[in-house]
């Protein structure tokens, strides 16, 4: 299958990348520059931006039989409503998945009950206020003929990379590992090749209009991450929990707020409808003994 892949440079496009290659598809990147990056996997390059819809004018053509969106948007909605019209209107009739993605963050906190389906209404924090918006004009195209489907994946990690790594790099940083938020924090966590499998199979199964938690584990405690990021950095002192201004300091207050959201998540849905199976190691483990050491 050819498949349209935007945000192929980007973390989790570089292991959607692989997997999709890995099942026999032809990774067809959309990029932004113009110069060719041998060595990444893909079949094909194109150059386009998202902040400039024009640019995909021509994207997808009539051999590209599934597009993936991970590019993420500007968050002026006039220019992301334009980005997906013009990925999915040459997808209209064709019965051909449309994967966008999303996150979890647009749940907003989650409260101390169980954790959360697909079926929970949005209610989404500031950082992604904007999304909301995006998934429902995804969504609308199911009555187009376009097999659009949501994923929302949860904090990734593996890789070495993802948000887990800030934590590494702030323990280092500091000398002392960071959490931010109240000490109960958790999120719902999901390895990046784990991810990327649940990306290929949305392609072959999810049907249209539907949407999809990514998520490995549903609740980790953002404080044994830090204490996990910190034995990474050589730092074995307890975590210290950050006043949400110091982190505003350091982040920004909109990502502030997403690093001490509490959430608990659950990827069960996709199990039993896609048969995803995530088996990576949790991301406790991932960053004590994983690929987040040296
Ligand atoms: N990482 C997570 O924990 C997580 C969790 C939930 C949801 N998500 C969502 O997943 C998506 C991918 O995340 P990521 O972690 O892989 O991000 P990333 O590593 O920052 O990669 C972003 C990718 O998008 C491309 N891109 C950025 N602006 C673009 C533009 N204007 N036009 C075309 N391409 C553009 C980048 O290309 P360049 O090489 O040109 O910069 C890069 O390939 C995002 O929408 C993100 O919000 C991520």
């Amino acid at each position: 299958m050819k498949v349209l892949l935007t945000g192929a440079t980007g973390y989790i496009g570089s292991a959607v990348t692989d997997h999709l290659g890995a099942a026999g598809h032809q990774v067809v990147a959309l990029v932004r520059g113009a110069e060719p990056q041998p060595g990444r996997g893909w079949y094909a390059q194109l150059v386009g931006d998202t902040a400039d819809p024009a640019s995909l004018a021509g994207a997808v053509t009539p051999d590209i039989e599934a597009v993936i969106h991970l590019a993420p948007p500007s968050g002026d909605a006039a220019t992301d409503l334009a980005v997906i019209e013009a990925l999915t209107a040459p997808l209209r009739g064709t019965g051909r998945p449309f994967v966008y993605t999303s996150g979890v963050w647009v749940l907003g906190a989650t409260g101390e009950d169980q954790e959360v389906g697909e079926e929970r209404p949005t209610d989404p924090i500031d950082i992604v206020g904007y999304r909301p918006r995006i998934e429902r004009r995804v969504l609308a195209e199911a009555a187009e003929g376009v097999r659009a489907v949501v994923v929302r994946p949860g904090i990734v990690y593996g890789r070495g990379g993802g948000i887990p790594a800030i934590l590494v790099d702030r323990a280092r940083l500091q000398g002392v590992p960071e959490y931010y938020g109240e000490a109960g924090v958790r999120w719902p966590t999901v390895h990046v090749d784990d991810l990327a499998e649940l990306f290929v199979a949305a392609v072959y199964f999810a049907e249209a209009g539907t949407v999809w938690h990514g998520v490995g584990e549903s609740a980790v405690p953002v404080r044994e991450l830090a204490r996990a990021a910190g034995q990474v950095a050589g730092v074995t002192t307890a975590p210290h929990a950050v006043p949400a201004a110091d982190a505003a300091a350091v982040f920004g207050p909109l990502f502030a707020d997403a690093l001490a959201l509490d959430q608990s998540v659950s990827g069960a849905a996709a199990r039993t409808a896609l048969g995803w199976q995530p088996t990576r190691p949790g991301a406790v483990a991932e960053l004590t003994s994983g690929s987040y050491a040296g």
